[in-house]
């Protein structure tokens, strides 16, 4: 039977509580991907292009470094990846969440939370980094998304 792993980085938290909602539905083990320096406020202020959110998007090759692992992510058939949408794609650590493992017969399904934006051109700039695994199509949930929404979604994967 095949493993599944929610994965996520969230902020703010509101793709956090999406990622809990969605990891109990269909009963996949949940990882929080945590920046090894936490984003402050500041970092955040998308309306500075000075701040290091703005510096960090704007070049697509900057991995922001992550304090933890997934402990034995070869156990995993199916990952579940959630994000904010920063400037209209994933953050960039998700890029160095995925470089981090061998992902070789893995199914990498990427979710999102926005403030109104959908996926745009998120698994465009995530495909490098899915080396020899499969990139399904991406979707930007509301906020509120239930369980049922949620479950009937992941299982048609
Ligand atoms: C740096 C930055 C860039 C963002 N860019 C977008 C965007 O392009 N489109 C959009 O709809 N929302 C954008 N947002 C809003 C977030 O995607 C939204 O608030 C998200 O739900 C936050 O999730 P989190 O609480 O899990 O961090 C941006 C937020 C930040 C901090």
């Amino acid at each position: 039977m095949s493993k599944a792993l929610v994965a996520y980085f969230s902020v703010s938290g509101i793709t956090a509580r999406l990622a809990e909602r969605l990891a109990s539905a269909i009963g996949a083990d949940l990882h929080e991907i945590q920046p090894a320096q936490k984003y402050t406020a500041e970092d955040l202020d998308w309306t500075n292009k000075k701040s290091r959110s703005s510096v960090e998007m704007n070049d697509k090759s900057f991995r922001p470094a992550i304090a933890d692992k997934v402990e034995n992510m070869d156990q995993y058939d199916v990952i579940y990846l959630g994000f904010p949408i920063w400037w209209y794609v994933a953050p960039t650590i998700i890029n160095t969440f995925l470089e981090a493992y061998n992902l070789e017969g893995k199914k990498i399904i990427p979710f999102a939370t926005s403030g109104s934006s959908g996926m745009g051109r998120t698994n465009v700039e995530l495909e490098d980094s899915c080396k020899g695994a499969d990139l399904m199509d991406s979707k930007r949930f509301h906020a509120d998304a239930g369980i049922d929404e949620l479950k009937a979604w992941a299982e048609q994967f």
